[in-house]
């Protein structure tokens, strides 16, 4: 059976998405630009930077940021989205994820965390699980984001577990693609995932004897 589970955060344990959505929002409209709900799903799993990067490229005006305008819109946003955080507690971990957890733990199924957000460590803390990984990946010392597999490959590496025993839990195509590109299977969260080995609607249908089912059911 499978040796590790690794997790994405956004969307996955807790659901941030629509904060990093409202406080781009807020940013870019500060400089002219808007952005819509379809256009947000392009910035799921994207860090910081790089969703900067395509929200001024989105609105014409990459050539007007240098990088010093660029890092002073990038903290405008994440100040923003720190403040949306304010109050998050274990009440904002999505259902069935806690139990999931727990149930891994106790099988001796490794527990890694996959988020290029660098206020993952935070976020963890809020919600009461940092206790509960194994491995987290340092977002600050990646080179590539998703949909490039060195998040997940190094999640791999941290948790001493073979991409091909690992089942990576994503809710954004860039994960998805990343977690195939690593030799890992991928489980996806949500609507319109391309290529995930299996496709839930809600972390709630998650469960061990699910992820087995679906291990066994695809041999590579
Ligand atoms: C990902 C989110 O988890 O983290 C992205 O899906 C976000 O939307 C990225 O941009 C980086 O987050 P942060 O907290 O470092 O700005
Ligand atoms: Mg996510």
């Amino acid at each position: 059976t499978f040796a590790a589970v690794i997790f994405d955060l956004d969307g996955v344990i807790t659901d941030t998405a629509h904060l990093h959505f409202q406080a781009w929002q807020a940013t870019a409209a500060g400089i002219g630009i808007a952005i819509d709900a379809a256009f947000n799903a392009q910035l799921k799993g994207i860090s910081r930077m790089d969703s900067l990067e395509r929200i001024l490229q989105h609105g014409g005006k990459a050539a007007r940021y240098d990088a010093d305008a660029r890092a002073r819109l990038a903290a405008q946003k994440n100040a923003r989205y720190v403040e949306l955080l304010a109050g998050l507690d274990r009440r904002a971990i999505l259902p069935g994820i806690s139990e999931l957890l727990e149930a891994l733990a106790q099988r001796g199924i490794a527990i890694g965390l996959a988020s290029v957000s660098l206020n993952a460590p935070a976020i963890l803390a809020a919600l009461g699980l940092t206790s509960r990984f194994n491995y987290c990946v340092d977002a600050s010392r990646l080179r590539r984001t998703k949909p490039d597999p060195e998040i997940f490959l190094t999640a791999c590496a941290g948790l001493q577990v073979a991409p091909a025993q690992a089942i990576g839990i994503e809710d954004a195509q860039a994960g998805i693609d990343a977690i195939n590109a690593s030799g890992m299977r991928s489980v996806g969260i949500g609507s319109d995932l391309q290529g995930a080995g299996l496709v839930l609607d809600s972390t709630a249908q998650l469960n061990v004897p699910l992820l087995q089912a679906f291990w066994s059911t695809q041999p590579r």
